[in-house]
């Protein structure tokens, strides 16, 4: 219980920086410190950056996962991928659970079959305040890694189905907004361009 916690001890949404708490957890057997992690925001170029599968899952992966999931809870997220955060890997991290006790930590992801059609109402940390709706497929037959290095094959649908696409999509350096229509993408373009001057001229 202490980690959740922390997870909401006084962490805003509104500040991004990289952060080591001067706590550390035991954890998968380690103990490991937690760190928050600058989260990049469109049209930062970097989040257009292919991530490359992970070739040996250690420490340093387990660390990069744990302070995944931790800036994903300090954000209110659902979901974060690894680009997200400025590490070109394949490692994407979901919690779709009310209590934020559910970690799913996936490891070189990858959906092997779409069927059907979902339109879901979307958000992403990159691209904060704006929400849209997009299309994707209704049921995913996916596999990836643990961290315990074992494969993982399964199907899924509804919020996960949707939440696993959005992220994989990140990997590839892939945005939700792609798939607006070239006039909504205009206005939200402009709309972040007039933000941008306002941070300027305050600052
Ligand atoms: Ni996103």
């Amino acid at each position: 219980m202490l980690v959740v916690t922390l997870y909401y001890c006084g962490l805003t949404t509104t500040i991004y920086f990289s952060y080591i708490l001067s706590v550390s957890y035991n954890h998968f057997g380690v103990t490991i410190a937690m760190a928050i992690l600058n989260v990049l925001q469109f049209p930062d170029p970097r989040l257009r950056n292919k991530a490359i599968p992970v070739e040996e899952i250690g420490p340093d992966i387990r660390q990069i996962a744990e302070n995944m999931l931790e800036t994903m809870y300090a954000e209110s997220g659902i979901g974060l991928a690894a680009t997200q955060v400025n590490i070109r890997k394949r490692i994407v991290v979901i919690d779709l659970s009310e209590d934020k006790n559910e970690p799913l930590i996936l490891i070189n992801p990858e959906i092997t079959k779409l069927e059907g059609k979902e339109i879901m109402r979307e958000g992403c940390l990159s691209v904060p305040d704006y929400y849209d709706t997009v299309e994707r497929a209704e049921n995913i037959e996916f596999n990836y890694k643990t961290l315990d290095n074992q494969l993982i094959e399964t199907s899924t649908d509804g919020l996960l189905a949707v939440c696993v696409q959005h992220e994989i999509d990140h990997l590839d350096g892939k945005l939700f907004i792609d798939y607006l229509s070239p006039l909504k993408r205009q206005r939200l373009k402009k709309k972040i361009d007039k933000q941008e001057k306002q941070q300027l001229s305050v600052s």
